[in-house]
């Protein structure tokens, strides 16, 4: 891909994209969610996927496949990162604790799911991992919202949730490539955004996911990571898909002041 030296076009391109400049390697941006039943099944999946995911998001699933620390284990000492999403959510001194028990275990993310008591607590325990906290699920749409007893939208919930959780020390945030536009202006870019719901534009309304945006839509809105599980997981070719998803972000990350590179 055509290299872009010149100081005045990146300058220009720089006013007018809200493209994360974060030093972070390009291919660590696309991060997998491996939620799968077996270990068996999620080394099997590392194996096909190759170089083409470098990040793991091991959520419940796999949690409850057992032996969670040895796939973390296996994992790092493989080079890749690992995102710890169990979405702590208990009183703060709990989850406090079991943000304690991920200290050393080379894991690079969390997430935690609460009101002030709980952000902070996980935040006093980090240990050098990334605390983002969850601010609306991906499946809610403001139906869902209203059913849940919320007096708000999701949009409001998710402005209101990130200005706590940046309060209170997180690293950053999970939310829908919808919001992240909104975030950025109001919160500007020294903080993480994580957006799951990603889907190609041709299965749009498949699943259970209702707020979606494709992946260039997700990072030109501002987003620094992306979270894709089943359109990779569920493809015909999961490597091949990846590595498109991979070539995808690698075109929008081309300038040279974007690519995570000196
Ligand atoms: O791409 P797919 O819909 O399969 O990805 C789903 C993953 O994203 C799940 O692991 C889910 O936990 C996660 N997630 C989400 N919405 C959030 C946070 C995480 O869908 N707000």
């Amino acid at each position: 891909m055509e290299r872009v030296d010149n100081p005045r076009i990146i300058q220009h391109y720089r006013s007018v994209s809200a493209i994360s400049s974060k030093a972070i390697p390009t291919r660590e941006r696309l991060i997998f969610a491996m939620d799968v039943p077996t270990h068996d099944e999620a080394r099997r999946l590392v194996e096909l996927l190759g170089d083409s995911v470098q990040v793991y998001k091991l959520g419940l699933q796999v949690f409850l496949a057992g032996a969670y620390y040895e796939l973390i284990e296996w994992l790092t000492g493989k080079g890749k990162k690992v995102f710890v999403d169990l979405k702590f959510f208990d009183v703060p001194e709990t989850v406090k604790l079991a943000v304690a028990q991920l200290k050393n275990r080379g894991v690079s993310f969390a997430t935690v799911h609460g009101n002030d008591a709980m952000l902070q607590a996980a935040v006093s325990e980090k240990n050098g991992i990334n605390i983002l906290a969850v601010t609306a699920l991906t499946s809610l749409d403001d139906k869902d919202m209203k059913d849940l007893g919320f007096k708000c939208n999701v949009k409001e919930l998710v402005l209101s949730r990130a200005k706590r959780a940046l309060s209170m020390g997180c690293d950053g945030v999970i939310s829908s490539g919808l919001e992240v536009e909104e975030l950025r202006k109001i919160h500007g870019d020294k903080f993480l955004i994580v957006s799951p719901g990603i889907r190609p534009v041709e299965n749009r309304t498949v699943d259970d996911q209702k707020r979606i945006t494709t992946v260039k839509e997700a990072f030109r809105k501002g987003a620094d990571y992306i979270v894709v599980g089943r359109p990779i997981r569920n493809a015909a070719h999961p490597r091949q898909k990846a590595e498109e998803i991979q070539q995808e972000i690698a075109e929008l990350f081309a300038l040279p002041h974007v690519s995570g590179k000196p």
